[in-house]
């Protein structure tokens, strides 16, 4: 502990004078993309505090992110929508800024279970404003998807592009909805920051190798279930659809390494002002699942076997943004390549083929 306190007073003395160390709530920090803002956070001279109900993360993702930062992280094990709890934990943390990336995201699940899905993710975020409210917190960082663009009319898409029509599941609904949300309370009082992130595809992993993507059950996402497929957990990789008008008819993605997006969060937070600002998270390159495919190869050395499958339902052909407003307004681009993502990936997946430790 005094080690920790001994780092932040190092930290604070060497970053540069225009960003104050903070402390940050995440909620849902424990998973895939909150481990990699705390380890951006860290960097920065930032303190995490996490709350999450691990329902889709393991504690030991924390212990691994605190291997690479060498601190401590402030754990809390609770559901979000246990507003009582949440406030109890705002109260003893003081946090000065939120990241709020709790909710369910499995898109096949929510359609399945949609009541599941507007549950935990509105409700959560409704049970943060009432304590964000109630103490005075106003600055809020929210995770929010490409999928509120639903089917695309032009592309690339910016930032005024249609949303929120279309959205083709529950969990694209819970994301609007969201936005709808925030854009709603700063209306009636000018004095809350927003930041609503609209992420494109995430992939890769810090590149220690020791915190990555870490699905459960099949994964449903290209990245790791092709990770898994050259870690021979999986047999061959369906590509879903080869007949679209693509550049070799495959569906075309905007894939965005996890560390850049991490990178586009810190700068989300240094330029919070009053008011909801939007921005999109990307890279502003479409690759093909054939192109991604080929990446990996030559990120693992080896061939990666493949067939061709039917569309998936739901699916677009082509989707990829201008990030050039993020690029403007708070001075980010992505640096990483989409061999660095497929390098990183295969780093984590080989050198932890079931995941974290239980
Ligand atoms: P993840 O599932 O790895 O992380 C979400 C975390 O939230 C998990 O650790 C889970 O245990 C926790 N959580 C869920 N419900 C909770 C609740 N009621 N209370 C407290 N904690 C709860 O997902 P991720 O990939 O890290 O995504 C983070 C956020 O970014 C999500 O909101 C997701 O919808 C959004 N997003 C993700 C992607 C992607 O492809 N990964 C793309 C666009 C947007
Ligand atoms: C999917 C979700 C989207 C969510 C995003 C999170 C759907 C319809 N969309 O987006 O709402 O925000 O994940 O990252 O589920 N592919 C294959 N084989 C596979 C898996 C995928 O060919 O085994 C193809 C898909 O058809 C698509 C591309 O790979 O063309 C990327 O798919 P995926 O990683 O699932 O992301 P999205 O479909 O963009």
């Amino acid at each position: 502990m005094l080690w920790w306190f001994i780092r932040q007073l190092i930290l604070r003395t060497i970053t540069p004078s225009k960003v104050v160390a903070m402390r940050i709530l995440l909620t849902g920090g424990a998973g895939y993309i909150g481990t990699h803002i705390i380890v951006a956070l860290a960097a920065n001279g930032h303190q995490s505090i996490v709350v999450d109900d691990l329902s889709n993360s393991r504690h030991s993702a924390i212990d691994r992110v605190e291997s690479i930062i060498s601190a401590p992280v402030v754990f809390h094990h609770s559901d979000l929508r246990d507003t009582d709890r949440l406030l109890k934990i705002v109260e003893d943390t003081h946090p000065e800024a939120v990241i709020h990336l709790a909710g369910l995201k499995a898109v096949g699940q929510s359609v399945a279970e949609p009541a599941l899905y507007y549950d935990t993710n509105i409700n959560a975020t409704l049970s943060l404003l009432k304590v964000m409210e109630a103490t005075q917190i106003r600055r809020l960082i929210f995770s929010s998807s490409a999928t509120v663009y639903g089917d695309p009319e032009t592309l690339p898409l910016t930032e005024s592009s249609r949303s929120g029509i279309g959205i083709s599941s529950p969990y694209g609904w819970t994301k609007a909805m969201i936005e709808q949300i925030l854009r709603d309370v700063a209306h009636t009082d000018p004095s809350w920051q927003f930041s609503l992130l609209r992420y494109f595809n995430p992939v890769g992993a810090h590149e220690s190798g020791l915190i990555g993507e870490d699905p459960a059950g099949i994964p449903n996402n290209l990245m790791p279930y092709v990770a898994q497929v050259a870690a021979g957990r999986r047999n061959r990789v369906n590509v879903f659809g080869d007949d679209y008008d693509t550049i070799d008819g495959t569906g075309v993605r905007d894939y965005i390494h996890v560390m850049d997006l991490a990178q586009g969060h810190l700068a989300a937070l240094n330029h919070l002002s009053p008011g909801v600002a939007t921005y999109n998270l990307g890279t502003g390159q479409g690759t093909s699942v054939l192109q991604l495919i080929s990446a990996f190869e030559q990120a693992c050395g080896h061939p990666i076997p493949y067939q061709i499958a039917p569309r998936r339902p739901g699916d677009v052909a082509a989707m990829y943004c201008s990030p050039a407003k993020a690029g403007r307004d708070l001075n980010w681009q992505a640096t990483h390549t989409i061999l660095d993502a497929c390098r990183d990936s295969w780093r984590w997946q080989s050198t932890n083929p079931d995941g974290y430790p239980a």
